[in-house]
């Protein structure tokens, strides 16, 4: 420090002291790690209470020949020490910028790894196939709104007001007159009333009804409805019908079987079941037993809803059908649970990038 030697008089002592200064420059410079440091020991050594500079002030007290001489010697260490500073800063800083152009390079040659491709949703997948079931036996696809009329959902298709068949279907009423539809029937209603026999089309689309979410029910489903009018329709060609597209998805050892029922715009009406796909017929949990699984709604369209919709009931008869697109998919697929179809569940999603085909 240069209080230390401030007492040697003797140029000497100075002299070792510039000495003492070189070897501490040396190792300083060795131990150096950044350019912080570097610029601490600058300070230290060449700055205006660094160790150098104090040594000058201490000049005064030499004799007028031994100044110039001792002034001469650390003037050169001032040059040398400068000179060693810049140049191992400008090493620092080239190693730095190499270091960092190394961090940053940019391989733009470098293949990008290809983007996710996405599945197609259990749903989609079946709907495509019973599409082409349909089409292929010469139906044609048609939609209609999701936001629909009284007139066409309930009243068009013999469900008038106060009918105690509204209270199954837990509507959702945007006003008297306008509601989301309950089911996909309405299209059939739509259909009628603006197109001539023969007919045949079926209906996919999304339906709402204040439901329950559970396993198997949720407010927002999804229905496909079938219609089919001409001269000499009959249950037989429903079945026949049914049973073809039961045999398409499922198997060919699936079969189809009607038990009565009820709905407002079909008469006679009829629950379809089909072999239970999982057992097939032999009695299971799924089927509980009886081989068989219910599916879909069907019947003879009601001759009044034909004559409400502008058809001759005398010269034309049809049959219609409304199926359950998340039962079937359900059954397709074996899935247990409705929920997962809605949740976006990338795991489950991932199951369906490619459709499995059975049967
Ligand atoms: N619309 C009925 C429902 O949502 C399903 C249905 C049953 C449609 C029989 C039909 C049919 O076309 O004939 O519950």
């Amino acid at each position: 420090m240069p209080n230390e030697w401030a007492c040697k008089e003797d140029t000497m002592s100075i002299r070792d002291e510039l000495n003492r200064l070189d070897e501490e420059m040396e190792k300083a410079l060795g131990n150096l790690d950044s350019l912080t440091a570097l610029e601490a020991l600058r300070v230290m050594m060449l700055g205006k209470k660094g160790q150098l500079t104090a040594m000058m002030r201490m000049m005064g007290q030499l004799s007028a020949e031994e100044r110039p001489q001792m002034g001469q010697l650390i003037n050169e260490r001032r040059e040398r020490f400068t000179r060693m500073l810049d140049e191992r800063q400008q090493a620092m800083q080239k190693k730095e910028r190499e270091l960092r152009l190394q961090m940053e390079r940019l391989d733009v040659t470098e293949p990008k790894p290809l983007p996710e491709i996405g599945s197609v949703h259990p749903n989609t997948l079946v709907l495509n196939e019973v599409v082409d079931c349909f089409t292929g036996m010469g139906f044609e696809v048609v939609e209609g709104p999701e936001v629909e009329l009284d007139h066409f959902n309930f009243e068009l298709l013999n469900i008038p007001k106060n009918h105690p068949a509204r209270d199954a279907q837990d509507t959702f009423y945007i006003d008297d007159n306008v509601v989301l539809r309950t089911h996909t029937s309405p299209v059939q209603a739509r259909t009628m009333t603006t197109r001539k026999p023969p007919i045949r089309i079926i209906c996919p689309g999304r339906v709402y009804r204040a439901d329950e979410v559970d396993a198997t029910h949720s407010p927002v489903f999804h229905q496909i409805e079938g219609l089919v009018i001409d001269e000499g329709v009959s249950m037989g060609d429903l079945k026949a019908t049914l049973a073809a597209f039961a045999r398409r998805l499922y198997g060919s050892d699936i079969h189809v079987r009607f038990r009565p029922s009820f709905f407002p715009f079909t008469e006679p009406s009829a629950e379809a079941d089909l072999t239970c796909v999982s057992c097939r017929g032999k009695g299971c949990r799924i089927c509980k037993g009886t081989g068989w699984i219910e599916v879909l709604g069907c019947g003879m369209v009601n001759p009044h809803v034909l004559e409400m919709c502008g058809i001759d009931p005398k010269r034309y008869s049809g049959f219609a059908f409304g199926i359950g697109l998340e039962r079937i998919t359900m059954l397709r697929y074996g899935i247990k649970d409705m929920r997962l179809m809605y949740e976006g569940d990338l795991r489950f999603l991932r199951q369906f990038r490619e459709d499995v085909k059975e049967g």
